[in-house]
């Protein structure tokens, strides 16, 4: 069958910017990515609140691609958005049971949106569509878009971690959300350990069996769950960095820097990126390593995100003290040993920082893959290249095995990377380097994006009935 369009839905749209700002984070580039191969039609909440928003999308038509934008109510915000997504199940999601906090209004609010956002595509997906939805936002969409008799192939991408079933057990509605998700045709994930954690959660909550390794069976559905690591557009992102020498910004950092030594962290402001925790392992290194002070510089790119959900707002304060302290006490009239900025850069600025930082430190405490260590990876010089040091708990350490691989739960064991990093001879780091390069450059964002829809497009085998679990 000639497929005729391929319907993407997320909860943020990023629709192209003239001016090129606003639209650079990982998942819009990847998906542009998918539209090369497919016309179709890009679906999601516009970021605007309403009093009465449209039950139809906004279209903006741009390169191919139709944008089909929903505004929410103020209340679809709340509950939808901060409250469920943001406030339950991404601190589960990455393994935080204490931070999750649960309310049933949160969740008929994102049960709400789910079901308003399907009724608006069931007026505009045609039945040969291939419709592919991202992210935790949208779990429960497919069965929605099933209750309402669409027989489409539909596939769902989650870009964060999926937690062990005891984990995600303990959230309240959890085994209605994985019923939902059996409503998907194919289901990806960052890695195959996120892959096996839900295909155990099926098994042991609906008696599933497995019938190939990547197929779970419930008799009269099945639905796929694979690992498709995303990855980065490596080219670009090499070419921007080749590139970004004339950048003011760039320039600045490099005439600051003098002889110092560049290490940087890039992250949005997340409890699960462990900025705080990062900050105090280079204060332990400092401790540990007098002579470097004065002679290493750490900057820390952190743009503000999620501001509305209180725990982000206690992070907040617990950065700038931390920062605070340490420069204080570390701190030396000349020198200052963290800079910490909250702007967003465009893509060829942060190209060019991080290839001129010695060390890139990507120290997450949960994340389903982390794009800025391949991004790291994708801007060095190849004659002389940085040194990545990563968290083992990124699903990216499944992959760059020759990063030097640390547990950020371990101050004295990051201490030590950052230390050795620094110290690396250039055999060893371009060694390390060209293997990472090749492992990120095997599985670009065009492989993650062609095998993803292959596999949905190539899914015809496996049936599906309305027939509920
Ligand atoms: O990594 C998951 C994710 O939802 C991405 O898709 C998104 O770009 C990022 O987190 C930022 O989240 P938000 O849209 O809440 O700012």
């Amino acid at each position: 069958m000639e497929l005729s369009r391929l319907v993407v839905v997320s909860n943020r749209v990023a629709v192209p910017d003239p001016t090129g700002k606003g639209s650079a984070g990982g998942l819009a580039v990847a998906l542009r990515e998918a539209f090369q191969a497919y016309q179709g039609i890009w679906f999601g909440w516009s970021g605007k609140v309403a009093a009465h928003p449209s039950s139809q999308p906004k279209l903006v038509d741009k390169e191919r691609v139709q944008y089909a934008l929903m505004d929410l109510t103020s209340l679809d915000r709340q509950e939808y958005y901060n409250g469920f997504a943001n406030r339950a199940l991404w601190p589960i999601m990455h393994y935080r049971i204490g931070l999750s906090e649960f309310s049933r209004a949160d969740y008929a609010g994102y049960l709400r949106v789910n079901r308003t956002f399907a009724t608006a595509l069931a007026q505009m997906v045609r039945p040969d569509d291939l419709v592919w939805v991202h992210d935790y936002h949208l779990i429960p969409l497919a069965a929605e878009m099933r209750a309402l008799g669409l027989t489409n192939r539909i596939g769902y991408f989650h870009h964060i971690p999926w937690p062990a079933p005891e984990v995600l057990g303990t959230l309240p509605g959890s085994r209605e959300l994985l019923r939902a998700i059996t409503d998907y045709d194919l289901v990806g994930m960052q890695t195959d350990r996120d892959a096996d954690n839900l295909r155990r959660a099926l098994m042991q909550e609906f008696g599933a069996a497995q019938r190939k390794a990547d197929i779970v069976d419930l008799g009269e559905r099945q639905t796929r769950v694979k690992g498709y690591p995303i990855g980065i557009d490596v080219r670009g992102f090499e070419q921007a960095a080749q590139r970004s020498g004339n950048h003011r910004i760039v320039r600045q950092t490099a005439a600051g820097l003098g002889s110092r030594q560049l290490i940087i962290g890039v992250d949005r402001l997340d409890y699960s990126k462990g900025i705080p925790e990062r900050m105090e392992a280079f204060e332990r290194f400092l401790i540990g390593n007098p002579d470097q002070r004065g002679r290493v510089t750490y900057l820390q790119i952190t743009p503000t995100s999620r501001s509305e959900v209180p725990e982000y707002a206690t992070l907040s304060r617990v950065v700038n003290e931390t920062l605070g302290r340490i420069n204080g006490s570390l701190g030396e009239p000349g020198w200052v040993p963290i800079h910490y900025v909250n702007s967003t850069y465009p893509r060829s600025v942060l190209a060019g920082l991080h290839r001129l930082a010695k060390v890139g430190l990507v120290t997450p405490m949960r994340d389903g893959m982390n794009l800025v260590a391949k991004e790291y990876v994708a801007a060095q010089n190849p004659e002389d290249p940085g040194v990545l040091v990563l968290s083992k708990f990124a699903g990216a350490a499944q992959q760059l095995t020759d990063a030097l691989i640390v547990n950020p739960n371990d101050k004295f064991e990051v201490a030590e990377a950052i230390r050795d990093a620094l110290y690396m001879d250039r055999t060893e780091r371009i060694t390390r380097w060209e293997r990472m390069m090749n492992a990120i450059r095997e599985t670009d964002v065009s492989w993650w994006a062609a095998t993803f829809l292959r596999d949905l497009s190539g899914n015809k085998s496996l049936g599906r009935t309305r027939t509920q679990v």
